[in-house]
């Protein structure tokens, strides 16, 4: 699988978190991102036990699938990521990811990735708390398209951004790490180039997009200063 060994800078991603939608009218609220120009779809999924909140399973997110035109980027926070790896994948997941916390070491990791592989996922992810050490994925950096560097502690959304977590970001591409590296939570106009400028492509929102007065000015905003914070023309 290899990601860093590609040197091409990916483009700026920006993935809305449906966290923060109407839920009572999600086909809709998947069609004003998609109109508004989302990249991707950001799923939250949460078990009450990972993490203090319950959302929604691989039944909902078949659903978001079958109504859907982007890639769905779905974020595991729950405690047994590879019993439910099959049924996310069937459900339509692209990017699957869930959080190193849950392992001890390398080798569990990657039991985890090879069992989303099998399960048919194109894109795994590794996900890292605010105060997880970016080490911890220093062994499989090579085994993903994607590392989630958690800019709040995961469970809800609207919190606010945590600015000490940038230098993970900045770290994994000196290892030459060359996949996805999302930064979610807290993500606005103020945070969001600090987070480009760091090495992240990938960029979640969720209050600050579905809270804006107009969501497809708001993610222009985001993708101009984004690009413009790592120095491309906009
Ligand atoms: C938090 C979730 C986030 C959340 C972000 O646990 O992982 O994806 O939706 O929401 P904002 O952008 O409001 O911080
Ligand atoms: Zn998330």
């Amino acid at each position: 699988m290899g990601a860093s060994q590609e040197t091409a800078v990916l483009p700026i991603t920006i993935a809305p978190s449906l966290l923060s939608c109407d839920f009572a009218r999600i086909a809709e609220e998947v069609g004003r991102v998609e109109a508004s120009g989302g990249d991707w779809h950001h799923v939250d999924v949460m078990d009450g036990h990972f993490v203090p909140n319950l959302t929604l399973g691989p039944p909902i997110v078949k659903r978001i699938h079958a109504v859907a035109q982007r890639p769905l980027d779905v974020h595991l926070m729950i405690e047994e990521p590879r019993r439910y790896a099959r049924a996310f994948a069937e459900a339509g997941a692209y990017v699957l990811t869930f959080h190193a916390e849950l392992y001890a070491n390398a080798a569990e990791l990657r039991a985890t990735i090879q069992a989303f592989r099998e399960a048919g996922i194109a894109a795994v992810g590794v996900a890292l708390n605010p105060d997880t050490p970016v080490e911890r994925v220093a062994d499989v950096l090579d085994e993903v398209e994607l590392i989630l560097v958690m800019s709040v502690f995961p469970g809800f959304g609207g919190q606010s951004f945590m600015s000490e977590v940038l230098p993970k970001a900045a770290w994994l591409r000196e290892q030459g790490f060359g996949g996805h590296i999302e930064m979610d939570g807290g993500l606005n106009r103020d945070t969001l180039p600090l987070c480009a400028a760091a090495g992240a492509n990938v960029l979640v929102a969720g209050s600050a997009l579905f809270g804006a007065a107009d969501m497809k000015a708001e993610i222009e905003r985001f993708r101009r200063s984004a690009r413009a914070a790592r120095g491309e023309r906009t």
